[in-house]
């Protein structure tokens, strides 16, 4: 793993970790928020525009949501998931309605669908932060960014099969590799409901062996019992009773296909049949990646699966559903992890250096933006040195100097701070033709 120093990962635009204040200072950013600067903000678009691009190319358009629902929205994903129960912002408006802030968008993107009545089948895209109020730490947020899809109206194990492929393909074109892609089914709504019975009655026969969370846990869900890392539930949750064996053929039939498909374009994956996922709304498949690069706890860089009865829970017709969401900040602290998306160069193409008083810099500097050239200057009539750390500092290719000199003869001196290539004086008049082929 690529050692930390945070002076040259900030340069780098590596992803930095959210405030962990405890006391919280009430002029810092809140716990578990974090503020981006330039270049990681860079960094953090620029990994959302590979994900529009690979999301757009396969056939899925861009949904925007609200930021926050009716709380309802979300009671609807299970009053067992912890998400929704003990994580969530509520507030009451003005008008006494209760909101709360999105956890997650798959519940805001299938209200958008009722809603809105898009064609079927609604293949769309989504960017932008949630918000739980989760213990913070390293890739545990309290606001976080997620992108993400859901396809709704489409019940054939091969749109599960594309959008996993989707997921890991994305991944893959940022260049991660250390990752590992777990596939489960959960069954239909009843085969669930069988296999929770079951395992209810398993781990109510063990209880006294169960640490005291997971025994609370089991009161609410006991498929969230799977999920405990904790070392005394370990050998109860090993000899569990497995879902796969509460499969019906027609579930058990869809996930094979899922996994021939997976197989068809390339894409490995372990069965993992206790992979339950925190969501309660969850049928058929699920899925999840984990990045090797990163603590166990927070590994999952993306997660997933089918979600068949939520459309009718939040309102509509039956209509079948299936998605993932990745979380951004993890995605960027696994690259950094492997060293992968690094960041280009993200300076100006020109700085301008003027010695004269400045008129120069402006007029330079505009004509060179109108002409789609990104340039910047220094301010305040600095000297020359100062002037030329600040075209350093800037990142440009190459500074445009302008001095008495240059003024009185109508030109100016072109110099590449790139190379050792030496300078240049070329005319006033010709400055946007010299500096085009310059960069050209
Ligand atoms: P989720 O597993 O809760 O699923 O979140 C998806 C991803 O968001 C996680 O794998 C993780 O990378 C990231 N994430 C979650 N919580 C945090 C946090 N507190 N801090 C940083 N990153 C976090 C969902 O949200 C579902 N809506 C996915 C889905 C879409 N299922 C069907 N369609």
């Amino acid at each position: 793993m690529v050692r930390r120093n945070p002076q040259k990962a900030e340069r780098r635009g590596e992803t930095p970790v959210a405030s962990q204040a405890v006391a919280e200072p009430l002029l810092r950013a809140p716990k578990g928020t974090r503020d981006l600067l330039h270049p990681a903000s860079a960094r953090f678009r620029a990994l959302g525009d590979v994900f529009a691009r690979v999301a757009n190319g396969a056939g899925y358009g861009q949904v925007i949501l609200p930021m926050f629902e009716h709380v309802e929205v979300f009671h609807r994903l299970g009053e067992a998931t912890d998400v929704v129960t003990k994580e969530m912002f509520e507030f009451d408006d003005r008008g006494g309605r209760r909101l709360a802030l999105r956890p997650e968008q798959t519940a805001s993107a299938v209200r958008a669908f009722v809603e809105n009545r898009p064609m079927l089948p609604w293949k769309a895209w989504y960017a932008g932060p949630n918000f739980r109020a989760e213990n913070v730490q390293k890739g545990r947020y309290r606001q976080f960014d997620q992108v993400g899809v859901e396809v709704l109206g489409l019940d054939d194990a091969l749109i599960d099969t594309e959008v996993i492929a989707l997921a890991w393909d994305f991944f893959r074109t940022l260049g991660l590799r250390d990752m590992t892609l777990l596939v489960n089914s959960l069954g239909d709504a009843g085969d669930r409901a069988r296999y929770v019975d079951a395992l209810r009655e398993y781990f109510n026969s063990r209880a006294a062996e169960l640490s005291e969370q997971s025994r609370e846990t089991l009161a609410r869900n006991p498929l969230r019992v799977l999920d405990s890392k904790r070392r005394e539930d370990a050998s109860v949750v090993a000899e569990a009773p497995l879902l796969a064996d509460h499969l019906s053929e027609a579930a058990a039939e869809h996930f094979a296909r899922v996994q021939d498909g997976l197989r068809a374009v390339g894409v490995p994956f372990t069965v993992s049949p206790r992979l339950v996922r925190g969501l309660d709304y969850y049928v058929r498949t699920t899925f999840e990646i984990q990045s090797s690069a990163l603590d166990a706890a927070q590994s999952a860089i993306g997660g997933g699966g089918r979600y068949d009865g939520l459309v009718e829970q939040l309102g509509g017709d039956p209509t079948p559903g299936i998605g993932f969401a990745l979380g951004v900040e993890r995605t960027l602290l696994a690259c950094d992890a492997e060293g992968a998306f690094t960041l280009g160069e993200t300076g100006v193409d020109v700085f301008v250096v003027d010695t004269t008083g400045g008129l120069e810099a402006l007029t330079l500097t505009h004509e060179l933006r109108r002409a789609g050239v990104a340039a910047d200057r220094a301010f305040e009539n600095r000297s020359m040195k100062s002037q030329m750390k600040a075209a350093d500092r800037s990142g440009a290719r190459f500074a445009l100097l302008v001095g008495t000199d240059e003024r009185d003869a109508g030109e100016v001196t072109l110099r590449d701070l790139r190379s050792d290539t030496g300078q240049l004086r070329v005319a006033r008049t010709d400055v946007l033709d010299a500096v085009k082929k310059a960069l050209a």
